[in-house]
């Protein structure tokens, strides 16, 4: 009897990968590793922007070295990608996984301790997710624009968008769901990986919430700079 390429695939089983993936730590440890990728990004893109405050013709130029570079540019846009799909579908079957396993919550202390940012990963991801798809077409396609919108004019465009309340009200909104997610984000990442210990628990605790808090209110702190006038054309 001859033996196809399928049958070979199907004796051989799931490869070492899809085990990983379909296990509980293993979805943990992925969710951790893209978290990290995607708070690298987050902070490296917020201390980028802080050059709004150093001079308009700086954030500009950064804009166009960061697109002059195709190569660079593309590569980290598709990392960016995989990072993302890999921590939202990861994040949402551990959440399923989680309710069918327990469809009726605890009443128990468990319950009582669990913060609201942790209650809330699935809404404020959601929020995020909405945010970047409004954020890419609002600043880096410009379809979703307030004002005019200028290729490659980061600090214009930053300017003519943040005039208008609505999106300052949208990104202040989106950066507050962001700074919950990162609170319970961060400190649940040192737990997946393995590096918590109860002597570290209030450290790790407080760093997350530091984090969170700075993120949160550096990027907020952009639109409400234009809002105010403090940054202006
Ligand atoms: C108020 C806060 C923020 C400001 C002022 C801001 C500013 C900008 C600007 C000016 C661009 C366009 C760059 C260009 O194409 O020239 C951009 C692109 C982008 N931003 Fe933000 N950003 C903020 C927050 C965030 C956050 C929190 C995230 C992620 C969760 C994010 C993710 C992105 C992505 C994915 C792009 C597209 C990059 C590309 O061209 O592929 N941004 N942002």
């Amino acid at each position: 009897m001859s033996v196809t390429t399928k049958d070979a695939v199907i004796a051989s089983g799931p490869s070492r990968l899809s085990l990983f993936w379909m296990s509980t730590v293993g979805k943990k440890v992925l969710m951790a590793l893209s978290g990290i990728i995607l708070f690298a990004y987050v902070v490296a893109h917020m201390l980028g922007n802080m050059q709004l405050y150093l001079g308009i013709e700086l954030i500009n130029g950064y804009a166009r070295l960061l697109h002059l570079n195709q190569g660079f540019l593309w590569s980290a846009r598709i990392v960016l990608l995989v990072a993302v799909g890999v921590h939202a579908i990861a994040g949402i079957e551990l959440w399923i996984n989680k309710r069918e396993a327990r469809p009726i919550p605890y009443r128990s202390k468990e319950n009582i301790q669990a913060t609201t940012a942790s209650r809330t990963m699935i809404l404020t991801g959601v929020i995020i997710a909405a945010f970047i798809v409004y954020h890419v077409l609002d600043l880096t396609v410009g379809v979703a624009h307030a004002g005019p919108y200028v290729h490659l004019e980061a600090a214009g465009n930053l300017i003519t968008g943040f005039s208008h309340p609505l999106p300052v009200v949208l990104y202040i909104v989106a950066m507050i769901a962001l700074g919950f997610h990162l609170w319970h984000g961060v400190y649940s990442m040192f737990g997946s990986l393995g590096l918590s210990h109860p002597r570290y628990t209030v450290g790790v605790k407080r760093l997350a919430a530091l984090a969170a808090t700075l993120i949160a209110l550096g990027n907020i702190s952009f639109p409400v700079a234009v809002l105010t006038g403090l940054v202006h054309g």
